[in-house]
C-alpha cells in the first residue's frame, strides 16, 4: 500500500515535470529578420531601440547581429562582445557562452566577421549550430536578426527562414527602388515570406503613407504579392546624437520623436503578437521551423 502511494506520487511528479518541459518547448519564439536594400537607412538603430522598447514591456527579446561587414549593434551601444557565433562554432562553445549583455540587460549575439559556414552544408557542423540555436526556444519571445544592406547569400537565407521580415526604407527614391529590388529577389525564391515595411526618417505621417502606397502599388502590380506596413519612424536629430555617444536613443532621448515612434511600433507589435499566439495562422512559427527552413535553403 505504502509502496503504491509512493509510486503514484513519483508518477505524478514525473508527469508534471514532463508537462512543464513540453510547455516550455512548445512556447514559440518568433524570428524576425531586419533588412534593407540601400545601406544606412536605419536598420541597426531600429533593431536595437525596438528591442529595448520591447524589453521595457517585459517582452523577452534577443538580437542576433548578422551584419558581417561592420558589427553595428555593439558599436551603437558601446559594448564590445567577447565571443561570437564564429567562436561558438570553432571552439564548440554553448549558446549561453556567447550570449552577451548590453544596456538594460538586453541580450545579443554577435555574428563575428564571417558567417560563411552558413553557405556550405558539408564543410561545417551545422547540426551543432542548430542544436545550440534551438536552446533559445522559449527562452526569449522574439529574436531580431539585424543584417547588412542588400542581399548577401547569408542574409537571403535568414530572410527566407524567418517568420517575418522587417524591410526598412526611407522616403528617398533610391531607398524605395532598392527596397523594391529586395522584395523582387525574395519573392522570386518564395512567396511565403511575410514582408512588413518600416519607413524610417519620415517628416510627416503623410510622407510615410504615400511612400508605403508607392511600394505597395508596384509590388502588387509587378510581383503580385501583398506587403504590409509595420509603421513609421520620424526623422530625429537625437538619433545621430545618440550614435555619436554610443548610447541607444531610446535610453538617451526617450521623449524624442524617434523614441516615441519606436514605442508606438513596440505596442503595435505586442498587440499583434498576442493575437497571433491565440489564433496562429501557421503551424510553422518558431525556432524549429526556422531551422527546418534554414536547412532547406542552405542546401539550395
Ligand atoms: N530616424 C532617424 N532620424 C535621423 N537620423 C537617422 C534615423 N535613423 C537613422 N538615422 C541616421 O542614419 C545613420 C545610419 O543608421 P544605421 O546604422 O541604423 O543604418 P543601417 O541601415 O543599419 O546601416 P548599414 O546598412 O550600414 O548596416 C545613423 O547613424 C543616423 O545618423
Ligand atoms: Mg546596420
Amino acid at each position: 500500500m505504502i509502496f503504491d502511494q509512493a509510486e503514484g506520487l513519483r508518477r505524478r511528479i514525473l508527469k508534471a515535470n514532463t508537462e512543464e518541459k513540453n510547455q516550455l518547448s512548445d512556447k514559440k519564439t518568433k524570428i524576425i529578420t531586419v533588412t534593407s536594400g540601400k545601406g544606412g537607412v536605419g536598420k541597426s538603430n531600429f533593431t536595437l531601440n525596438f528591442a529595448l522598447a520591447l524589453l521595457g514591456y517585459q517582452h523577452r527579446v534577443a538580437i542576433l547581429d548578422a551584419d558581417i561587414g561592420l558589427a553595428n549593434i555593439d558599436v551603437l551601444m558601446g559594448v564590445s562582445p567577447k565571443l561570437n557565433l564564429q567562436d561558438m562554432m570553432a571552439d564548440k562553445l554553448s549558446i549561453w557562452d556567447i550570449l552577451e549583455k548590453g544596456p538594460k540587460g538586453l541580450e545579443f549575439i554577435a555574428g563575428g566577421s564571417n558567417l560563411e559556414f552558413l553557405l556550405d552544408p558539408h564543410k561545417n557542423d551545422l547540426s551543432y549550430l542548430f542544436y545550440q540555436f534551438q536552446l533559445l526556444n522559449g527562452y526569449v519571445d522574439t529574436i531580431l536578426i539585424d543584417t547588412g544592406a542588400g542581399l548577401s547569400k547569408e542574409s537571403l537565407k535568414f530572410i527566407l527562414s524567418s517568420d517575418e521580415i522587417f524591410l526598412v526604407t526611407t522616403p528617398e527614391p533610391t531607398s524605395i527602388t532598392d527596397a523594391y529590388a529586395i522584395i523582387k529577389s525574395v519573392s522570386n525564391k518564395s512567396k511565403d515570406v511575410k514582408i512588413s515595411l518600416i519607413i524610417n526618417r519620415v517628416t510627416t505621417q503623410e510622407e510615410g503613407v504615400s511612400t508605403f502606397h508607392r511600394i505597395k502599388a508596384v509590388t502588387k502590380k509587378f510581383l503580385n504579392i501583398n506587403i504590409q506596413l509595420f509603421g513609421f519612424i520620424y526623422d530625429d536629430h537625437h538619433v545621430t546624437m545618440s550614435v555619436k555617444k554610443q548610447e541607444p536613443f531610446y535610453i538617451s532621448y526617450p521623449n524624442g520623436r524617434a523614441a516615441k515612434s519606436i514605442d508606438t511600433l513596440a505596442e503595435k507589435y505586442l498587440k499583434e503578437r498576442e493575437i497571433e499566439i491565440v489564433q496562429p495562422k501557421k503551424e510553422t512559427l518558431g525556432i524549429r521551423s526556422f531551422i527546418e527552413k534554414m536547412t532547406y535553403w542552405i542546401k539550395q
